[in-house]
């Protein structure tokens, strides 16, 4: 029970809605893009291992506090945590675990925009017919001529962040719900279209063999991070959308099982996602390390010589641009949540001023990827090079602030509000608020910690103090 409280935003109208809602921010690019292309920069089997275990004993758990928090606050995440801090008599300091929430969503939207954009221009390349008959070359290339030319770039992710902040201007009812009932359904199928399609026609037996089969030889710590810091990313975590989205949310629905069922679709989308993908990749001799392209040079390739390719090929990016813009308004409703709270704007300029500064932001990214000098360089963080800035606002959001988040969220669900409170908040079985309990409470700070301190050297040190 939420107590007396209530949003001044607008309620989903009910269960269904909030689930594919959730499922429509938790899948995005992230599952479709980002995962094939990290899990094959970082070697494959033992990364999604990692990865899969990070989904269900912390991301799982963390989506729970997550939605709680904002059922119970009913704010924007900053907001929420701080009125649950004062109910639990703790420092007002805790909120910025919402806040730590709503920057990072701010970040990543602004690189999400731009690659969404690219999905956005390959729709029209797709239907246009121009990978028809075309080899994976002949497809490689056309992409690199796609990102050295920013105004190219810079227009698409314009597009992307208009219709935006179009529909989440309309507010929760009218805009975000209508726009995912019917557009997760489709992703879903068509993704499995796709991967029957490489299996049937790539070599499916080495993509199984090189995603399921785990050579720890291959993962560095560093890989382990980013399987870890891709957990949050992936389920929309410690950025405030399950926040935000918890917010909107009845009363009576079961929190766990909904976060479960979440985390479920979620991952089996990556999956399918690295299924549809890999079988392609060892087929045409391209490299697993291809980086942020892998989408682009392999998916075109299957559409230029499957039948009804044109079809096919253009439905896809379709599906993958609305799965991009499901995410992108949960990206940005807890920034234009926030404004409408306390800076008195009305939604419509809230969300416009707030899109307006993303597509500013985006030109980092826009100018990383058509190699412009001033974006690229070479840096060195924790043992793994960066060179431009988007990779600078990937790594610094994904890889520390999703997890730095994320320990805040679990440590103030679980040690610093009251059990009985989020007792009843979550309402499930006493077996199952067990298990949440200790996932949050010595799970996910442990083994965040562990990485953390493993990365920046320390526990080697410990270790070594201790004579291991
Ligand atoms: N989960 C989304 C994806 O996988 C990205 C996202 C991150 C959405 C943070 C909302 C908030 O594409």
């Amino acid at each position: 029970m939420s107590g007396a409280r209530e949003s001044v935003h607008g309620m989903w109208s009910g269960r269904f809605a909030f689930i594919l809602a959730a499922t429509g921010a938790a899948v995005g690019l992230g599952n479709i893009w980002k995962f094939p292309y990290i899990m094959g920069e970082n070697g494959g089997g033992a990364f999604v291992l990692v990865y899969l275990l990070c989904i269900v004993l912390i991301g799982i758990p963390v989506m729970m506090s997550e939605v709680l928090i904002g059922r119970r606050g009913r704010q924007s995440p900053g907001l929420s945590v701080k009125t649950l801090a004062q109910e639990a008599s703790a420092s007002p300091r805790w909120q910025i675990a919402g806040w730590s929430g709503l920057v990072a969503s701010y970040l990543i939207l602004s690189f999400y925009a731009v690659v969404a954009g690219w999905a956005l221009a390959y729709v029209i390349k797709t239907a246009r017919g121009d990978f028809q008959g075309a080899g994976a070359e002949a497809i490689g290339a056309q992409f690199g001529a796609h990102l050295a030319n920013p105004w190219v770039l810079m227009a698409w992710s314009a597009v992307i962040l208009f219709v935006t902040v179009y529909v989440v201007g309309r507010g929760v009812h009218k805009g975000l719900e209508k726009a995912v009932n019917f557009l997760m359904p489709s992703l879903f199928v068509l993704l499995g279209i796709m991967a029957i399609y490489s299996a049937t026609n790539g070599a499916l037996g080495e993509a199984v063999a090189f995603m399921f089969t785990p050579d720890f030889s291959k993962l560095t710590i560093n890989g382990v991070l980013l399987a870890l810091g891709h957990a949050f990313f992936t389920l929309s975590l410690a950025s405030g959308a399950m926040i935000i989205y918890g917010a909107y949310l009845p009363s009576n629905v079961s929190i766990a099982k909904t976060s479960m069922l979440i985390a479920l679709v979620d991952t089996a989308v990556a999956m399918l996602a690295g299924l549809a993908i890999y079988p392609l990749v060892f087929q045409y001799g391209l490299t697993p390390a291809e980086g942020p392209g892998l989408i682009f040079v392999t998916l075109p390739i299957a559409f230029g010589s499957m039948p009804f390719g044109t079809f096919f090929g253009t439905l896809f990016f379709v599906m993958l641009v609305f799965a991009a813009f499901t995410s992108a308004i949960a990206m940005i409703e807890s920034t234009v949540a926030w404004l409408v709270e306390r800076k008195g704007l009305s939604r419509f300029t809230a969300t416009a001023a707030t899109g307006g500064s993303l597509w500013l932001l985006g030109l980092l990214t826009v100018f990383s990827f058509s190699g412009a000098s001033w974006a690229t360089f070479e840096l060195t963080v924790f043992g793994k090079p960066i060179t431009s800035f988007f990779e600078v606002v990937d790594y610094l959001t994904s890889a520390i602030m999703l997890p730095l988040g994320g320990l805040v969220i679990a440590v103030f669900t679980g040690w610093v509000m009251k059990k009985k409170i989020t007792e009843e908040e979550l309402q499930t079985s006493a077996l199952m608020y067990g298990i949440w309990r200790f996932a949050i409470r010595w799970f996910t700070p442990v083994a965040v910690a562990i990485v953390f301190l493993h990365l920046i050297g320390v526990l080697d040190r410990l270790l070594r103090l201790l004579g291991l």
